[in-house]
């Protein structure tokens, strides 16, 4: 007798358990959601894939090495090694290599308004009455954009191109985007050209996306050379799953941020080590700080006078590059030899350049020069790796070693060295130096260098807007970054279309309508999931499941769901499992969902509850399908939404029971919260330590 009443009271508990693990999925994609991992997996898949091909590949064409069929038009691609370049000419500046960009256009009017001045306005306003959301202001703007364009304006017509691609104070058009930025690009838009390699690429139209991106990819590495602002560019998330990033705020001020002004207080106190940090930020121009080397100069060289050996490097990089200072090779070698004694292994790459150069030391020497790369790479040091393997692919110093050369510049590329990316690029859209020919991976390659341009100042500018509170003027500029193929960008976009609802939105005529809004975040989720942002699939998943900002389609939430899956997402995996248990838009399948939550399990060890749970529903299933409990629980979605008339229908002990439940089940939820949050709080704490020495290329 006890027992049955206990198994009546359980049902009811499984029951409204149940009630709550079916409410999870929504619950979770909120919660549960880890960082984005770096897209640099594909070249794990490389390195070990290569092996295959060591010997197949024959020599590049040609006698004379592999320099001229590696770059393809000799004069039109850098040089291999840039790092304090001899040459005299004044560098090429971005404003150059990204003419057109609306960055420039923002940051220094007075250089357009005496160039441009009409295309210079169109932009000007568009961003305003984006900003004030204000339709008339726009459609003046584009007035102006549009007789612009007629007479030819490159910069014009592609800025127009996204206006149609986006459907902002004009009407969507596919065809119409893709006519403005063709014509943008043969008149020089570089920004159209990224927006075109990006849409071949999403088509798996890879020749036409190696061919635009690797002419991107040679600007870029140009850009590594000249750029005022550096190579270093960091592209940050806004959001954290739903909620903002708390890093945004804390950690990318510039001089305004707490953490900065803190550090300058010690630094003036008389530090050491803050000094050396502070010429740290300035050198680089690390978390919204503008670079600038007088400044890192005269920071390092405090440091090291109270004996901060860590300075050492960079004043050598500062002398032998003559970064607002008079060009002094010897001081360099000086500089660098007293960091390599104090184990700054990074710096016997620079000691390898000056030999390379034969600069401030006794004269060129391959040889000597191939020691030391070989000894930064010995304590795994970037930039050895890179080195050492352009010696290897080019042989100097060394014998001809495409293999070696090819492992080493796997290594760098793996931890994001931006131009080993790009000479693997090179080899496998070529067929070169012992690799097979692979354009989809060269074109993954080549894109992940080209976003390393100097368009990537958007990004930079989008955050300051965010920070200084232009939310509409920030959303413009994800946007543009979005139609660029920058996978963060399109996430923020996206992410600030829903968290600043009923502003900042401007559609086709006016303001946006809640569709318009819903499908443009929706486009933009798209966009992301598809390049591997598994938050952006959870949501992608959630809106086709639930119908909302897209059609309801279970199949489409099905292949959402699996693309989160692959990115190790736990909540996919459940979600997956509960489609299959019910054949929703997926094959009803037991065993498969059996997996699904197993792996679901696996992958996310908090998850054992609604798991639990999931697998106790599936186990009925298997072995009284058809009883009345499993009707039971199939009709527990649709009387979810009927709570409330459910609620009523109760026996006073049922309620108990369900309250109990309900408890103990919300607590879970809140456990699971609670724990993401302490882990976001890990994972800041833990990236907000130490201060990066080597910059992310
Ligand atoms: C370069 O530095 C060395 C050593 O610090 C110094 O002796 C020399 O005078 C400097 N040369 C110039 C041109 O300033
Ligand atoms: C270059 O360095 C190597 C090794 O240190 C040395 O044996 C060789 O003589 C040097 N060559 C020249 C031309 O100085």
């Amino acid at each position: 007798m006890g027992l049955s009443r206990w198994r009546g009271g359980g049902i009811i508990l499984l029951a409204v358990a149940l009630i709550v693990v079916l409410s999870l999925p929504a619950l979770c994609t909120a919660a549960a959601n880890s960082p984005k991992k770096d897209g640099s997996t594909i070249l794990l898949f490389l390195g070990s894939d290569s092996d295959d091909n060591r010997d197949d590949g024959s020599l590049p064409d040609g006698e004379d090495g592999p320099s001229d069929s590696l770059q393809g038009k000799a004069e039109d691609a850098p040089p291999e090694w840039d790092e304090f370049s001899d040459s005299q000419d004044s560098p090429r500046t971005d404003e150059d290599l990204d003419s057109g960009s609306w960055s420039q256009v923002l940051e220094e009017p007075s250089i357009w308004d005496s160039r441009n001045t009409k295309f210079a306005l169109g932009i000007r306003k568009m961003v305003e009455a984006v900003d004030e959301e204000d339709p008339r202001m726009l459609n003046n703007a584009i007035e102006i954009l549009r007789s612009e364009a007629v007479d030819g304006n490159a910069h014009a017509q592609s800025t127009l191109g996204f206006l149609h691609w986006m459907a902002i104070g004009v009407p969507y058009s596919d065809a119409k985007a893709y006519l403005y930025h063709e014509f943008a690009k043969e008149g020089g838009n570089p920004q159209s050209k990224m927006a075109l390699a990006y849409r071949h690429y999403r088509n798996q139209e890879y020749e036409k996306a190696v061919k635009l991106y690797s002419e991107l990819a040679v600007i870029t590495m140009t850009s590594f050379v000249s750029s005022r602002e550096g190579p270093l560019l960091e592209y940050v998330r806004l959001n954290y799953g739903l909620e903002e990033s708390k890093d945004v705020r804390k950690r990318f001020r510039g001089e305004d941020d707490d953490d900065f002004q803190f550090l300058e207080y010690q630094a003036r106190k008389g530090h050491p080590d803050f000094m050396f940090q502070l010429g740290v930020f300035y050198y680089y121009g690390l978390r919204g700080v503008r670079r600038d080397h007088s400044k890192a100069l005269f920071w390092l060289l405090k440091a090291v006078e109270k004996g901060e050996s860590r300075a050492f490097e960079l004043i050598g990089e500062i002398y032998a590059r003559g970064y607002g200072v008079e060009r002094n090779y010897t001081k360099a070698l000086e500089c660098f030899k007293a960091a390599a004694d104090r184990k700054q292994h990074s710096a016997l790459n620079g000691i390898g350049f000056l030999y390379i150069k034969g600069q401030g030391v006794e004269g060129k020497n391959y040889t000597k020069a191939r020691e030391y790369f070989q000894r930064a790479a010995e304590s795994s040091n970037v930039d050895g790796f890179y080195n050492l393997g352009i010696l290897y692919l080019k042989g100097l110093g060394v014998e001809k070693d495409y293999a070696r050369a090819r492992d080493l510049l796997v290594d760098a590329a793996n931890k994001g060295h931006s131009k080993a990316r790009y000479y693997l690029a090179i080899m496998l859209h070529k067929g070169s130096a012992g690799m097979k020919k692979d354009l989809t991976h060269a074109a993954a390659l080549y894109k992940l260098v080209a976003e390393r341009g100097p368009w990537g100042r958007l990004m930079r500018q989008a955050l300051e807007f965010y920070i200084k509170g232009n939310v509409g003027k920030a959303l413009l500029l994800y946007s543009r970054t979005a139609e660029l193929g920058y996978e963060v960008g399109q996430s923020n976009a996206a992410w600030l279309l829903e968290k600043y609802r009923g502003r900042i939105c401007i559609g086709s005529s006016g303001i946006c309508t809640t569709e318009e809004r819903h499908e443009r975040a929706h486009n933009l989720w798209r966009h992301s999931s598809e390049q591997g942002n598994e938050h952006a699939s959870l949501l992608l998943g959630d809106a086709y499941y639930y119908g909302r900002g897209a059609a309801k389609d279970l199949e489409r939430a099905g292949e959402a769901y699996i693309r989160a899956k692959e990115k190790h997402s736990s909540q996919a995996m459940f979600n997956l499992g509960y489609m299959h248990e019910r054949g929703l838009g997926l094959p009803l399948d037991l065993h498969l969902a059996k997996r699904y939550y197993d792996e679901a399990l696996e992958e996310e060890p908090a998850a054992f509850v609604p798991v639990t749970l999931a697998l106790t529903s599936l186990w009925l299933r298997q072995h009284y399908s058809g009883s009345f409990l499993v009707k039971v629980i199939d009709s527990l979605p649709d009387l979810q939404t009927n709570l409330e008339e459910w609620w009523n229908k109760m026996t006073v002990d049922e309620l108990d029971a369900l309250l109990v439940t309900l408890l103990m089940s919300l607590l879970f939820v809140v456990y699971v919260r609670q724990r993401h949050r302490q882990e976001y709080a890990a994972a800041a704490a833990a990236a907000a330590a130490p201060i990066p020495m080597v910059p992310p290329q």
